[in-house]
């Protein structure tokens, strides 16, 4: 038991056993992080520089990446280091991309792939407003870019050059988590999807799922005694290993570690083996509607 479930593997490009698709997409939708001891994203010998928190603008959390525009933000590099950067972040996307399709070959014709990002602060030294704080135990769920119930599948490679790990917290089932915190929390106003809209705080309507999602993100993130009490495991994920979970269904909290990898993609929730495990399913259950219509 425990919240990992290993693939082994040691390329982005494997081709893995029909076993251990099925095994792979049943515990991720199930709820576990599908964990990659032997499979490392190796740097080139001339990006071995940019392992250093300068490659940051100081400003934003992480070093961002847009594969659809190719666009490279929140660098303070400039000309060719900054193409440089542009091309180790973009393989990381193209690698990920490849193990999406291998290992999960049902959601091949749907899944889209989001943002990659680049993280070279150490964890304890990002900035910390609660609800921006990462070390707290959270799902993920996006404030100005909602998905109406769509699900954000994650794959991370830690390339600490240090051997240093990433520590995570990772909580209760999102079930469980659900249950605890929908009575507290208010349905959104009429309307306010269509407002959020309008005054461009969105990209794109906030239907009630994205409402409750935020919410519950917010709430659990502001309750102390929750991050301390609820059940949880600790997790160190060594340098030089990947792992992929839906980080919209899997509490997870960032304690500790420095220089990591990241790709997001974007499922639908009827690509799904078993559409019944989506937080989108799990929310209309317990609230007895539906909360994707615009
Ligand atoms: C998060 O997704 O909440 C943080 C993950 C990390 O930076 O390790
Ligand atoms: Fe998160």
């Amino acid at each position: 038991m425990g919240p990992l479930e290993n693939i082994d593997g040691d390329r982005f490009d494997a081709s893995f056993a029909e076993t251990v698709r099925d095994r792979a997409i049943r515990a991720l939708e199930g709820g576990k992080v599908l964990f990659f001891p032997r499979l490392s994203f190796a740097l080139n010998a001339d990006e071995q520089g940019f392992l250093d928190p300068r490659c940051s603008d100081g400003r934003a959390k992480n070093v961002s990446y847009d594969p659809s525009s190719q666009v490279l933000k929140g660098t303070a590099l400039a000309g060719p280091e900054r193409e440089r950067l542009r091309g180790m972040v973009a393989r990381f996307a193209q690698s990920a991309r490849t193990l999406v399709g291998g290992l999960l070959p049902a959601y091949e014709a749907h899944v889209r792939m989001g943002r990659t990002s680049y993280r070279p602060i150490e964890v304890k030294d990002r900035p910390s407003s609660y609800r921006k704080d990462d070390s707290r135990l959270h799902v993920d769920a996006f404030p100005s870019r909602p998905n109406g119930g769509g699900r954000i599948l994650r794959v991370f490679s830690n390339v600490n050059p240090d051997r240093r790990a990433r520590l995570w917290r990772i909580g209760e089932p999102f079930e469980a988590c659900a249950r605890r915190f929908l009575p507290a929390i208010r349905p959104p106003l009429p309307g306010q999807g269509w407002l959020l809209r309008a005054c461009r705080l969105t990209r794109g309507y906030r239907t009630a799922y994205d409402h409750y999602m935020l919410a519950l993100h917010d709430a659990m993130k502001a309750d102390s005694r929750y991050q301390h009490q609820c059940p949880q495991y600790e997790v160190a994920f060594p340098a030089g290993t990947t792992w992929m979970v839906f980080t919209d269904q899997v509490a997870h909290a960032a304690m500790a570690g420095q220089y990591l990898l990241e790709q997001t993609f974007h499922v639908p929730v009827n690509t799904l083996n078993d559409p019944a495990s989506a937080p989108l399913s799990v929310l209309e259950g317990l609230l007895g509607r539906p909360l994707a219509a615009a």
